[in-house]
C-alpha cells in the first residue's frame, strides 16, 4: 500500500527502512522523502513505524531477529 503519494513510498519501503535504522519520521523523511511535501502521510507513516516497533519488540521477546511480515509489508492497494 502506498503511504506517501507525493513521493510514491510504500509501506514495504518504510518497513525496510526501519529495519535499516530509520526508526523515526524524521529519519524516514531524510531517507525516503516521507511527509516532505504535503505531510498528509505523516500519521500513516507513524502508524507503520509503530507496527514495526511492536513487531520488533515481539520478536525480541521471543528471541528471534526482526523480519518484516506481511502485516508490515502489505502492498494491497488502498
Ligand atoms: S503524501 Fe506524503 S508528503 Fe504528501
Amino acid at each position: 500500500m502506498y503511504v506517501c503519494i507525493c513521493n510514491a513510498v510504500t509501506e514495504r519501503q518504510i518497513s525496510q527502512a526501519y529495519c535499516e535504522g530509520a526508526c523515526s519520521l524524521r529519519a524516514l523523511r531524510e531517507r525516503l522523502g516521507v511527509a516532505g511535501c504535503c505531510g498528509r502521510c505523516a500519521s500513516c507513516a507513524r502508524d507503520v513505524l509503530g507496527r514495526c516497533k511492536a513487531e520488533q519488540a515481539a520478536e525480541a521477546a521471543s528471541g528471534n531477529d526482526f523480519v518484516p511480515t506481511p502485516s508490515t509489508v502489505d502492498e494491497t492497494p488502498a
